[in-house]
This record gives structure tokens, sequence and C-alpha cells, in this order.
């Protein structure tokens, strides 16, 4: 599955995501700059935020609450914004574009 990482100056990385992985861990295997995850996919600490490409977001499905109470601390959340641990990787999110925010840079 392709998931392509945008960076905030809009060069973009393509990583080969494994089903079942979160779009948090397939960034860290292939160290996408701006996805630092410190609390390992716990949830609990908002640096794997991205926006998701607009054409992506009914595939990505709701914020859960627990993500909703950490993006309220995060820094440029948007519409669109949602925390990439939380995205499992599936067959239908192939050709995935998300974009890192600039502060996480
Ligand atoms: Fe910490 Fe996603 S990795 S909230």
């Amino acid at each position: 599955v392709k998931i392509i990482y945008v960076d905030h100056e809009g060069t973009e990385r393509d990583v080969d995501a494994n089903l079942g992985e979160s779009v948090m861990e397939a960034a860290v295997r292939n160290n996408i700059p701006g996805i630092d995850a410190d609390c390992g996919g716990a949830c609990a600490c908002a640096t794997c935020h991205v926006y998701v490409d607009e054409a992506f977001l009914d595939k990505t499905g709701e914020r859960e609450a627990m993500e909703q109470s950490m993006l309220d601390f995060a820094e440029g959340v948007q519409e669109n914004s949602r925390l990439s641990c939380q995205i499992s990787v599936s067959d239908e999110l192939d050709g995935l574009k998300v974009t890192t925010p600039e502060s996480q840079h």
C-alpha cells in the first residue's frame, strides 16, 4: 500500500506501508521527517499529527475521543487533522497523502 508523506515545504516521499501498521509506524520505519511519535503510538503526544488529503477523509474515518482530546493541545489543528498513529493502513488507503504540519519540523 503506497502512502505519500508531504512535508510543509511540499516535498513528497513515497512509502510502501504494510497492512495493519499505522500511518505513523510506516513513517517512522522509513525515517519520514516531521513525524516524531514520541509516545510510540499511545495517542499521548500529538507529535504524529498530520493533515489528511481531502480525497481520503472518508476512508480514514472519524477521530476517536482520546485522539480528539490530544488534538485539542496540538498546534495548527485543521478540519482534516488526525493523529497518524490512529490511522491503520488498509487496502482502501492505497495512495493516501498526508501532510506534516510546519510546527513538527
Ligand atoms: Fe503519540 Fe501518535 S505517536 S499521539
